[in-house]
């Protein structure tokens, strides 16, 4: 028993620091599909750098999914307010964060990131690449932006790293 709740605490840790790691990553590479998007949009020609850059893009989001989904089942957090009960944790900004607003907010933004990839994949000219990888990554890293733990939300309690 004990070694069971000490395996959990040391995935938590692994997943947390994982998950916690990996946003910077993939910040970089979705600003970078992003950057390239606008600066080559009207006449620049979509190279494999630009193929890379989205292709890891959603690579990196749906590992962060993987591990966010990991971190749902086992977060004190996410337990607490599943215990409160949705009644009593929708009415608590953090719970409520922990419970709804960060997942629903995430999977908006990977959603959005997943469809550009495609989008541009069977788009037929490469300015129209650029075009729908510029709409769709940025109305993504918007989403993500906004129901990220913000170390300046004190109510969260986070950190930069
Ligand atoms: C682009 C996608 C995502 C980004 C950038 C992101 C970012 C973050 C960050 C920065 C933290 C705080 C880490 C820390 O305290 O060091 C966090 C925590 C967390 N995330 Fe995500 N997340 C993403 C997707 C998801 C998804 C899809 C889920 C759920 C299915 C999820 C569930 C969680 C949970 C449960 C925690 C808190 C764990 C705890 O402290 O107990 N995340 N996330």
């Amino acid at each position: 028993m004990i070694s069971f709740v000490a395996q959990t605490e040391n995935m938590y840790e692994i997943l947390l620091r994982s998950h916690s790691g990996l946003r910077w990553i993939l910040l970089a590479v979705v600003l970078g599909a992003i950057f390239r998007a606008f600066t080559n949009m009207s006449s620049g020609k979509f190279t494999p750098l630009d193929d890379k850059l989205s292709l890891f893009s959603l690579i990196f989001a749906h590992i962060q999914l993987l591990l966010g989904f990991g971190l749902y089942f086992i977060s004190p957090f996410v337990k607490a307010a599943m215990e409160a009960g949705m009644g009593v944790a929708m009415k608590d900004a953090v719970m409520r964060f922990w419970l709804v607003e960060h997942l629903t907010g995430m999977l908006i933004g990977i959603a959005l990131i997943t469809v550009g990839r495609i989008a541009a994949k069977k788009a037929a000219t490469d300015q129209a690449k650029f075009k729908k990888i510029a709409v769709f990554f940025t109305l993504g890293l918007l989403v993500i932006l906004a129901t990220i733990p913000w170390p300046f939300r004190e109510a969260l309690g986070r950190g930069w790293f």
